[in-house]
């Protein structure tokens, strides 16, 4: 059985000192119960030293919400790969649909940031999706095979092993609407097949594939109880301790 793994996107949230307080929230909220799933926080760059720093010794990890895919040198605002494992990243989200649509963030450019991260020693979290124009005109699958094929590219089935996959329908985030288990169900299925097709079984049932979008405690267990969904990389309902650690109580 592949454990459940619950991320929290913490997106453009919380200064430092907001950092301090939902940490500090969400470590006495662990002090009730003992976690089944694994619990990664992924909090804006100026406060991931800090959180490091307070997670240590809980069984909280730490993921980054982006990076760049260059090592070093005059790329104004980015950070590396080894400047986020340096305060203690373990993981990074790539690939958001907020970096894709907002920052025109390419198949492309996030094959060479999970390139990059992997080489670091970094998880990425690999996220994938499509928006509600590509559902309706029934090609979320074609859709997210594309993005699976481009942005896994070149990366080996031991490499593969580092990463998580992250289906998020752009339509489900931050609008409330969620997708249904079933609808959720059969795209999660899906990437596993296209994993196995392009990796192997085993790769395939190793694979941890996260949903997202307006997952919240209320919704949490039924979607965490589908076959193919593992997890869930969470955005709003993260940003309080007790919704957050609900929805880890749901798996
Ligand atoms: P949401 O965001 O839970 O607020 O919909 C999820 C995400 O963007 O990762």
């Amino acid at each position: 059985m592949r454990k459940k793994v619950i991320a929290g996107n913490w997106k453009m949230n919380n200064n430092l000192s907001g950092a301090v307080e939902l940490i500090s929230g969400i470590k006495n909220g662990l002090a009730d119960f003992e976690p089944q799933a694994d619990m990664i926080i992924c909090p804006p760059y100026i406060s991931l030293e800090t959180a490091a720093a307070l997670i240590k010794d809980t069984p909280i990890k730490l993921g980054a919400q982006n990076m760049y895919f260059e090592d070093s040198g005059a790329y104004t605002g980015e950070v590396s790969a080894e400047m986020l494992k340096s305060v203690g990243c373990e993981y990074v989200i790539l690939g958001h649909s907020e970096r894709r649509t907002i920052f025109n963030e390419s198949d492309e450019t996030i094959n060479k940031k999970v390139k990059k991260a992997l080489a670091g020693g970094l998880k990425p979290i690999f996220c994938i999706g499509e928006t509600l124009e590509e559902r309706e005109s029934g090609v979320t699958n074609k859709v997210v095979e594309k993005q699976v094929r481009d942005g896994l590219q070149d990366i080996s089935e031991s490499d593969l092993a580092n990463v998580i996959v992250a289906y998020e329908p752009v339509w489900a985030i931050g609008t409330g609407k969620t997708a249904t288990p079933e609808q959720a169900q059969e795209v999660h299925e899906f990437i596993r097949n296209l994993i196995k097709e392009l990796y192997s079984e085993n790769a395939a049932q190793n694979l941890v594939i996260q949903y997202g979008g307006s997952v919240k405690p209320a919704n949490a267990k039924e979607l965490l109880s589908q076959n193919d969904i593992d997890g869930a990389l969470v955005g709003g309902a993260c940003l309080q301790p007790d919704s957050f650690l609900d929805i880890v109580k749901s798996s």
